[in-house]
C-alpha cells in the first residue's frame, strides 16, 4: 500500500511516500479502513523528531498519523456494530510498533474508537475532528467546564481550540481565548467571548478569578496567575514542576497534565454536534499523501501558526 515512512527520527525530509508498505490486518474487533483523509497534529512533528521516543517503543520503518477518516472495506468476525460500506472516523489507539499510522492507505481500527461520519461532513473535513475534538472535549470536562464557568482556552486558532472554544460555549461557559491579531475575528465567530491578542497583551492584563484554563502552550504559570482560589488548569503540552505543584497547592489550585484516550463514544458525540450544525471544521490546508505534500503539511504544522487543522488527502 501507499504510505509516508520515516527510517529515522529527524527533520521533515525523513518523510518519505513508498508506493509498496505492507498493509495491516484486522483482529477479530477491528474493522479495516480504507483511508481517505488523515490530518497533522503537533504529536507527529515530536514523534518524527524523536522527542516520544521514551515513550514509544518503536522498530522503523514507522508510519505516523493519529487521524482517520475513510470507508470499512474489512470486518472482524466479532463486529455487529459496524458494516463494510460505512463512512467511518476515528482516532486509532497508538500501536506499539508504530509500524501502521494513518498516513498510508489502510488502517485498522478497533471499534471502540470509531464513530460514523456524519452526513454533512466530507470525509477530508471528517479527518479534521477525532484527535483535536476529543482531546478538547475530554479536557473540558476534566475542568468541570459547565454554565457560567469562566474559561481561558489557549492558542483558541489552533487545532484543538478551535474545538474547545465552540464546544466551552455549548457547555454554557463564558469563553476567553489567545490568538494573533489575525485570529480574533476568527475565534469570536466559534463563539469567544474574549478575545487576547497575545502579541500585545499579557492574559493576566484581562483576566482574573477564573475558574478554569485549558492549557495548549505550556503557560502553566501565567494560567495560574489567572485561576480562582479551587480553580482548575489542564496542561496538553507541558509537563509540572515541582515549584508549580508546590504553587498549585499553596493557592489551593487544582493543576494536572492532560493525555487525550481515544473514545468512539466521545468522537459520536462531536460527530452529533457536527450533524446539528454545532460545531464548525476550521481547516488550514490541505495536501495530497506525497513525499513533498506531507513534507509541506509537517513544515505548515511546525511553523506553530496553522490556523485550525491540516488534512492530508488520499
Ligand atoms: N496531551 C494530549 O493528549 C494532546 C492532544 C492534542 C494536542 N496536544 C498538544 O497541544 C498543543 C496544541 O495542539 P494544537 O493541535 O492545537 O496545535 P496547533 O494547531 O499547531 O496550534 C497552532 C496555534 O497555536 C497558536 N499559538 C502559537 N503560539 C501561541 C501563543 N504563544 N499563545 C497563543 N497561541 C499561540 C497559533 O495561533 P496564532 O497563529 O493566532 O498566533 C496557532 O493557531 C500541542 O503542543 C500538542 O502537541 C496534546
Amino acid at each position: 500500500m501507499k504510505a509516508a515512512i520515516i527510517k529515522n527520527f529527524g527533520d521533515k525530509t525523513e518523510l518519505q511516500v513508498v508506493s509498496d508498505y505492507p498493509a495491516p490486518s484486522i483482529n477479530d474487533d477491528q474493522v479495516l479502513v480504507a483511508i481517505s483523509a488523515t490530518s497533522v497534529n503537533p504529536i507527529d512533528y515530536k514523534a518524527r523528531q524523536g522527542l516520544l521516543s521514551g515513550r514509544f517503543q518503536w522498530q522503523f520503518p514507522v508510519v505516523l498519523g493519529w487521524d482517520v477518516a475513510g470507508e470499512i472495506i474489512a470486518i472482524g468476525k466479532n463486529v455487529t456494530d459496524f458494516s463494510i460500506g460505512q463512512r467511518v472516523f476515528a482516532r486509532p489507539a497508538n500501536d506499539v510498533t508504530g509500524r501502521f499510522g494513518s498516513y498510508a492507505e489502510f488502517m485498522a481500527v478497533d471499534t471502540n474508537q470509531l464513530a460514523k461520519i456524519p452526513d454533512n461532513l466530507t470525509d477530508s473535513e471528517a479527518a479534521a475532528v477525532p484527535l483535536a475534538g476529543e482531546t478538547a472535549l475530554q479536557m473540558l470536562r476534566a475542568l468541570q467546564i459547565g454554565p457560567g464557568k469562566k474559561v481561558l482556552i489557549q492558542a483558541g486558532a489552533g487545532g484543538v481550540g478551535i474545538f474547545a472554544i465552540q464546544l466551552a460555549k455549548l457547555m454554557g461557559a463564558q469563553v476567553a481565548t489567545t490568538v494573533s491579531g489575525s485570529n480574533i475575528a476568527l475565534v469570536q465567530q466559534l463563539g469567544a467571548d474574549i478575545a487576547i491578542d497575545y502579541h500585545k497583551h499579557a492574559i493576566q492584563d484581562t483576566l482574573s478569578d477564573y475558574d478554569a484554563v485549558l492549557d495548549t502552550i505550556g503557560d502553566i504559570d501565567g494560567g495560574m496567575d489567572i485561576l480562582s482560589s479551587g480553580g482548575r488548569l489542564i496542561t496538553i503540552s507541558a509537563s509540572l514542576s515541582p515549584e508549580q505543584t508546590q504553587r498549585a497547592q499553596n493557592e489551593a489550585k487544582i493543576i494536572a497534565t492532560g493525555w487525550l484516550q481515544p473514545n468512539g463514544q466521545d468522537l459520536q458525540q462531536l460527530a452529533d454536534y457536527i450533524a446539528n450544525d454545532q460545531l464548525k471544521i476550521i481547516i488550514d490546508s490541505q495536501y495530497p499523501l506525497t513525499t513533498s505534500g506531507i513534507q509541506a503539511a509537517h513544515a505548515r504544522i511546525e511553523s506553530h501558526h496553522a490556523r485550525g487543522k491540516i488534512i492530508i488527502n488520499l
